[in-house]
């Protein structure tokens, strides 16, 4: 974790993590494989990111006794980033069942490389009280910082945003932008190329888990 003013960047340093990342990085892995491994690496994620989630106490009937149990007491909000944000979602909701599912579509353009929205049904009011941004990649953060200005507009205060791999520019853009969103990834790559890939990276996430490079 990186402290500081800025908002907290946690990489996961869990064995488990790093194993899976390395499968899913490699040139060989097919869609089927890559989105397991997508969806398991979401989860890893997912669970070092909800440390700080607002619970209740309450009593449970086990079939010998009662007992003393703990429940999550706020709405969740994941907000997949389509399309490729779409198998960390429905990962993540196994875990959260009871979560709302807000899917924002975003595309990079080619040229400008600016994020273009295609997609928004957020109702008027927020009906969520933390929310999760669910990307795989965090490139030049545009898109990021984009879904972030849009969950603000709407209302909602605490936002995480969730990535597989990240570039350090992306990092700094959405710090500088939102230096109030905690950043969770499963590693922080090199740099950026000359169209804005991350490298080394894992390519086109969308395409690895769709097959349609
Ligand atoms: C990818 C990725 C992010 C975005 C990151 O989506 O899933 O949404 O690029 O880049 P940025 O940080 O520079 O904004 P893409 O535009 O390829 O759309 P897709 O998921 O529909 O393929
Ligand atoms: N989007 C991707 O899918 N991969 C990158 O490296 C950058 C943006």
């Amino acid at each position: 974790m990186i402290p500081g003013s800025m908002s907290a960047v946690h990489v996961s340093q869990h064995p488990l993590v790093l194993h899976k990342l390395t499968r899913l990085r490699s040139r060989t892995t097919e869609p089927i494989t890559f989105r397991h491994l997508v969806r398991e690496l979401s989860q890893f994620l997912f669970y070092e990111a909800t440390q700080d989630l607002k619970v209740e106490p309450c009593t449970v009937q086990t079939p010998l006794a009662e007992c003393a149990g703990t429940l999550i007491a706020e709405p969740i909000g994941l907000m997949p980033i389509l399309r490729a944000g779409l198998g960390m979602a429905e990962a993540i909701h196994d875990m959260v069942p009871d979560a709302q599912v807000w899917h924002l579509g975003l595309y990079r353009d080619h040229q400008t490389l600016k994020p273009v929205t295609y997609y928004n049904r957020l109702p008027s009011q927020p009906t969520i009280a933390v929310s999760f941004i669910l990307d795989p990649m965090l490139a030049t953060g545009g898109s990021a910082i984009a879904t972030v200005d849009m969950l603000k507009e709407w209302g909602v205060r605490r936002i995480k945003f969730l990535g597989l791999i990240a570039a350090p520019e992306g990092v700094r853009q959405l710090q500088g932008a939102h230096p109030d969103v905690p950043i969770y990834l499963a590693a922080l790559d090199s740099h950026l190329n000359e169209q804005s890939y991350i490298v080394p990276g894992l390519g086109d996430a969308g395409d690895r888990q769709f097959g349609t490079s």
